[in-house]
């Protein structure tokens, strides 16, 4: 009873709220603000100047301008308030080039027309392409704009100095990054202020200001001050601005204590951090990235309790300790002091962060130091630490239990340093981490299931450690982790011999590297074909892998396949892929190479395949793998005749067919190979004459035809190349004499004519070979003096010569 009569009169005010409700929308249609046509005739030719592909403008033609899309009118009074044509489709890849972007773009010309909206408070022209003309002289005379955008618009030349009339100006973004492609762009700083002060005449209005890629290179030295005495600032962008002088005290006139955000990074300073900073108590972030600032860190920063974010990061020459004051800044929640050169122990620095338990660090990057000692306890205090880069140091010993304790972390870093101990399994309560970086250190141990039983969240494992370390890992076969693994990489470690059950139910992984871990088992199929479809990197390198490989598979987004140095057997793997590297070497593949494997592999350019059991002919459709640069295939059994087909577009560099038994003459058309600098043909069964691989062969540097049975003369055009460096042509059956030609061109460093035919007199001419280091004309048939200047003294290089004489032999002529 009671309840009711509670209830009633509530439920009438609602519904008179309701009534009032209803009332108010009619009453809104109808007060509609109509446009007032003075204002709207300066849009229309506002909008005829401009450019607009897209048809952005195209709702700017109905009468009432407060209804066009962008423009906003004062509800009271009908006039336009605001404009604002910033490009919907910015897209802030700003080092890339969108045909997005520039679809959505304005262009043209800014038409005087804008002054005559006698109340525009807000425009916003941003991320359009003014196709680097200047900014209008008379948006100065706007006076009534508050908010003023022309960011990422590519503008050029001097910021008008006109803009000091917008005595009302509370935001200025003239950010002059550009979002068009650089061979449109000039490549020097389009826009530029060579004074800034008439932002005098904004200095108790503007609270944001944003000249980030401005060229301020030509104002003077003291030109900080005419930042410094805008005192209502709140946020200053002059971030890569040409910037030089950072001077290491302000005047008193300086006004800056409102100021919560100053970036002043990508400037190239040469000087240590400012005390004046120091001053800037409200400051919340400070970027000084790239800005080449030298000497230690202040104890200044002490002051700055609001500091939320710190980046020094890239100025290569910080230095000192990292201080410990960082722990006592209640606010801060990124610091990046990567790529410096702090040197010593981060023990004082974490230590502070474990007194402070109210500490909410969330970013912490000390990549890229030279920071040593081991890493402390006190780490696990850093509970709301989401990403920690301890890279590329000197941090030496093991990795912290209280590590488990950082339950926030998502991304953790320890690669290239020197921790030399063991991987606590703390590590495996992590239950956000998503990236687990423990790459290049010098770890030792065994990683068990606790290592990783709650990592529900892992995407990347990288783990290596030297092959000299023993680190296993050694899962229970029944145990299905709870992660899905899109990236792994491990290497150095025992996680053999067999195929670890938990890494064949990996099925969402696209890079795989296992290399050198002792894994003795087959490739399980299913593993196999489950993860080709998205597979980018295959590297199961120097394991002892056995069996056979399954056929017909397809990686449809394969580049680099690495399976060299295993046990595997069977017949070269029929699959179709877009690998570019496949590495097959050192293995036992047996049976001839597919006929097509131009179109199984069709963007191949490094084919290994050395050290195995192949067999058959080599196939001719190579010849058609027109991007192939290197083929190694030594040390097989391939047999019959080379491919005779070799042509102009084929990329092929690097040749290596010898030690197999590959029979008939070289062709001649391995000269059509433009790039061709190594042939290696050398132990086969080759036969007839040396081709005459000159002149249309010219770069070949390195010719090894040894060991075959090749007959006839030596063509003189060999010589006449001045790439050859090393030429081979010892045991065959070349007779007639050495070419008498002019050596002195030539830059051979190598020439082996031994076990030969050749006969006749050493020329005298070979004295001048300046850059002949090795020479060998043993076992042929070759008579009289050795020529006195020739200056190889070894006469093993000259023995089997019966007719020979002169020293370095025994026999006197
Ligand atoms: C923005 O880009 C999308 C495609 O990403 C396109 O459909 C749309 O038309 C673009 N808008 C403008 C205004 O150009
Ligand atoms: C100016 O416009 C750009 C994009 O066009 C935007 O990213 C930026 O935040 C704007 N500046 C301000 C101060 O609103
Ligand atoms: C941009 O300006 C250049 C001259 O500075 C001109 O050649 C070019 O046609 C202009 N592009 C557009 C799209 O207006
Ligand atoms: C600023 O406005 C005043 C008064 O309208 C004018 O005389 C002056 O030329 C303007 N200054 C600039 C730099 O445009
Ligand atoms: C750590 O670095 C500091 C400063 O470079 C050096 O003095 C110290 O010897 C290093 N300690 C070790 C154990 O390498
Ligand atoms: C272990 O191997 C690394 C290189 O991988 C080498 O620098 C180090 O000296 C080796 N240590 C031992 C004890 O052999
Ligand atoms: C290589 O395979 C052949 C059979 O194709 C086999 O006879 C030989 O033992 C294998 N060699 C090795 C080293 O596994
Ligand atoms: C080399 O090939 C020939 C046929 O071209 C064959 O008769 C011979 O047995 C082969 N030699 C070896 C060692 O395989
Ligand atoms: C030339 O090739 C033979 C093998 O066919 C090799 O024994 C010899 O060392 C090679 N000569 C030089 C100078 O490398
Ligand atoms: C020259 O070749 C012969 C026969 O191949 C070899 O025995 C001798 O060691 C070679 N001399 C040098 C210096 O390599």
């Amino acid at each position: 009873m009671d309840l009711k009569l509670k209830l009633r009169p509530s439920f009438f005010f609602y519904f008179l709220i309701y009534i009032f409700l209803l009332q108010k929308a009619d009453l809104g249609s109808a007060f509609n603000p109509k446009c007032i046509s003075t204002e709207r005739k300066a849009l229309l030719t506002f909008k005829q100047s401009l450019t607009d592909p897209s048809g952005r403008l195209s709702s700017w033609s109905g009468p009432d301008c407060c209804n066009w899309r962008g423009v906003l009118c004062d509800d009271r009074t009908s006039h336009v308030i605001k404009i604002d044509l910033r490009n919907p489709n910015q897209t802030l890849k700003i080092f890339e080039y969108h045909d997005d972007h520039k679809e959505g773009s304005l262009g043209g010309k800014i038409h005087p027309s804008l002054t005559r909206l006698k109340f525009l408070s807000y425009l916003d022209l941003s991320s359009n392409d003014f196709n680097f003309t200047e900014i209008p002289e008379f948006i100065g005379q706007i006076v009534t704009l508050r908010y003023l955008n022309l960011s990422f618009s590519s503008f050029s030349g001097e910021v008008p100095v006109s803009l000091g009339n917008l005595s009302k100006l509370e935001t200025l973004d003239l950010n002059a990054q550009s979002f068009i492609d650089n061979d449109e762009a000039p490549t020097s700083f389009t826009l530029r202020a060579s004074n800034v002060g008439w932002l005098s005449g904004l200095s108790s209005s503007l609270t944001y200001l944003n000249m980030g890629y401005v060229s301020l290179s030509g104002i003077s030295e003291t030109c900080l001050q005419d930042f410094s005495r805008l005192s209502n600032l709140k946020e200053l962008y002059l971030f890569n601005c040409e910037l030089k002088n950072l001077p290491l005290s302000l005047p008193s006139s300086a006004n800056l204590k409102l100021l919560e955000v100053l970036d002043m990074s990508q400037n190239s300073f040469s000087s240590p951090i400012p005390n004046w900073i120091f001053d800037l108590t409200s400051l919340r972030k400070l970027f000084f990235q790239f800005a080449n600032l030298k000497g230690s860190i202040p104890s200044g920063f002490k002051n700055l309790k609001l500091l939320e974010t710190l980046d020094l990061s890239n100025n290569l020459e910080l230095t000192g300790e990292i201080p410990a004051l960082f722990g006592d800044l209640p606010q801060l929640k990124y610091l990046d002091l990567s790529v410096n050169y702090f040197e010593g122990q981060i023990h004082r620095f974490l230590e502070a962060f474990s007194k402070n338990k109210g500490n909410i660090l969330v970013y912490l990057n000390l990549n890229h130091n030279h920071l040593n000692g081991t890493l402390p306890e006190s780490l696990g205090t850093l509970r709301n630490l989401q990403i920690l880069d301890l890279s590329l140091n000197s941090f030496t010993g093991s990795i912290p239990s209280s590590v488990g304790n950082m339950v926030s972390l998502k991304k953790l870093d320890l690669s290239y340093n020197s921790m030399d101990g063991e991987i606590d399994s703390s590590l495996g309560k992590l239950e956000e981490l998503v990236d687990l970086n423990l790459m290049a250190n010098r770890w030792e141990g065994v990683l068990l299931k606790p290592h990783f039983v709650k990592l529900r969240s892992l995407k990347s494992f990288l783990l290596t450690t030297e092959p000299n370390r023993s680190l296993v890992i050694n899962l229970p076969s029944t145990w299905v982790p709870p992660f899905r693994l899109e990236k792994i990489n491990i290497e150095n470690c025992q996680m053999g011999p067999l195929f670890p059950m938990w890494l064949q139910v990996q099925n969402k992984l696209n890079s795989v590297t296992l290399r050198n871990n002792g894994i003795a088992d087959k490739l399980p199929n299913s593993w196999l074909s489950g993860i080709a479809s998205d597979v980018t990197e295959l590297i199961l390198a120097n394991n002892r892998i056995k069996g056979t490989l399954p056929q017909n598979l397809v990686f449809p987004k394969l580049n680099t396949i690495d399976l060299s140095s295993n046990n595997i057997e069977g017949p070269f793997p029929l699959w179709t892929t877009t690998a570019v590297d496949i590495y097959l070497h050192q293995n036992n593949f047996s049976g001839p190479l597919p006929l097509n494997i131009d179109v199984l592999m069709p963007r191949v350019r490094r084919l290994y395949l050395f050290d195995n059991t192949f067999i058959g002919e080599i196939p001719s459709s190579l010849c058609e793998a027109t991007r192939l640069n290197i083929l190694d295939i030594r040390n097989n059994r391939f047999s019959g005749s080379f491919p005779k087909c070799w042509h102009e577009s084929s990329e092929l560099y690097y040749i290596d067919a010898s030690e197999n038994n590959i029979s008939g003459e070289i062709p001649e058309s391995l000269c059509d190979l433009p790039d061709l600098t190594l042939l290696h043909l050398n132990q086969n069964a080759f036969e007839g004459n040396i081709p005459k691989l000159y002149p249309n062969c010219v770069h070949i540097e390195h010719i090894d035809f040894s060991g075959n049975n090749l007959n006839g003369k030596i063509p003189t055009e060999i010589f006449d190349s001045s790439f050859l460096r090393i030429l081979n042509l010892s045991r065959n059956s070349i007779e007639g004499s050495i070419p008498q030609v002019n050596w002195k061109f030539g830059h051979l460093e190598t020439l082996d004519l031994s076990r030969n035919r050749l006969s006749g007199a050493i020329p005298q001419s070979l004295v001048a070979m300046s850059f002949l280091q090795t020479l060998n004309l043993s076992y042929n048939k070759l008579e009289g003096r050795i020529p006195k200047n020739l200056k190889f003294k070894d006469p093993s290089i000259y023995i089997g010569n019966e007719l020979l004489c002169g020293k370095p032999l025994p026999k006197k002529c």
